[in-house]
């Protein structure tokens, strides 16, 4: 039997005139992690929507956990988005200011009872397993950093155990200390736990840290696709090697590297 969590198959997405994703194919086992990379504006976002229900296919098949994702009903994607949790960019729009972190998560955990009381061992687990103290559940989101919203929002996905965990670029709005102090965060929980996560991000190292598969988007298509340590031995696209040298926290940097114009071969 097969393990496979994702499978997207010749995905493209129109919005009007602008074909923002071609042809995508992906796959996704149980217990590992896709990291998704590729410039602004390559079809990331769009890609992780889709997954979840909130873009309409024009062509192409998006399986996710059992379910064909653009022909699901209502009721159906309704309790697919419990068992595939988003987290989101922006620490600071994406909590509650109106709620103490023990409601965000109690609410998580049980929408129709979200009492504290009633989940406090379980919020106490998970705060501690996102680094953070028990009783932050007493307090608001001001009181919090950047780095320390992005772990509550962590704690607020995992909590109800999803199947699968999209985060779309994450730690872009933190400081490269807190990033790789989030990213350790997920590696380590990534181990213990045996997450399955589609990890976006625009920067390759980001993505190598966490990923055990790497799926290269350029202009809403996949130009590259493989184990994450291949991709880093021997980038076969021309835009992978950009990638590569275009960051000093890889290992390709020292890669002389000739940007070739879109179309021309691998
Ligand atoms: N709802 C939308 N309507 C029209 N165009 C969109 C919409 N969402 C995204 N786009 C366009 O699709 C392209 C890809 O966007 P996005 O998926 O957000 O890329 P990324 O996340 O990689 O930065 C961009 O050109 C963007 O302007
Ligand atoms: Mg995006």
């Amino acid at each position: 039997m097969s393990d496979t969590i994702v499978n997207v198959e010749g995905l493209d997405v129109r919005f009007g005139s602008a074909h923002v994703l071609r042809d995508v194919s992906l796959a996704l086992d149980r217990g590992r992690t896709v990291g998704v990379v590729g410039e602004s504006g390559s079809g990331k976002s769009t890609l992780a929507k889709t997954m979840v229900g909130l873009h309409q296919p024009s062509a192409g098949q998006v399986w996710v956990d059992g379910i064909d994702v653009a022909q699901a009903g209502r009721r159906e994607l309704a309790a697919y988005r419990r068992r595939v949790q988003m987290i989101p960019q922006d620490p600071f729009s994406s909590l509650s200011p109106r709620q103490t972190i023990g409601q965000t998560l109690a609410e998580a955990v049980d929408p129709a009872r979200a009492r504290v009381g009633r989940h406090r061992d379980l919020i106490a687990t998970w705060l501690e397993r996102v680094g953070l103290p028990a009783d932050v559940m007493h307090r608001y989101p001001h009181e919090f950093s950047g780095g320390q919203r992005q772990r509550i929002a962590i704690a607020r996905g995992l909590i109800v155990e999803p199947s699968l965990v999209i985060a779309d670029e994450i730690t872009s709005a933190l400081d490269v200390s807190v990033q790789a102090q989030i990213l350790e965060l997920l590696a380590g929980i990534k181990q213990s736990l045996g997450l399955t996560m589609m990890f976006i991000s625009h920067n390759l190292a980001v993505v190598q840290r966490v990923s055990d598969e790497v799926v290269v988007l350029y202009g809403g298509a996949v130009v590259e696709r493989g184990p994450v340590g291949e991709i880093f031995a021997h980038p076969q696209h021309w835009y992978t090697r950009a990638l590569l040298a275009a960051d000093p926290g890889s290992p390709g940097f020292s890669l002389d590297v000739e940007r070739t114009p879109r179309g021309a071969a691998a």
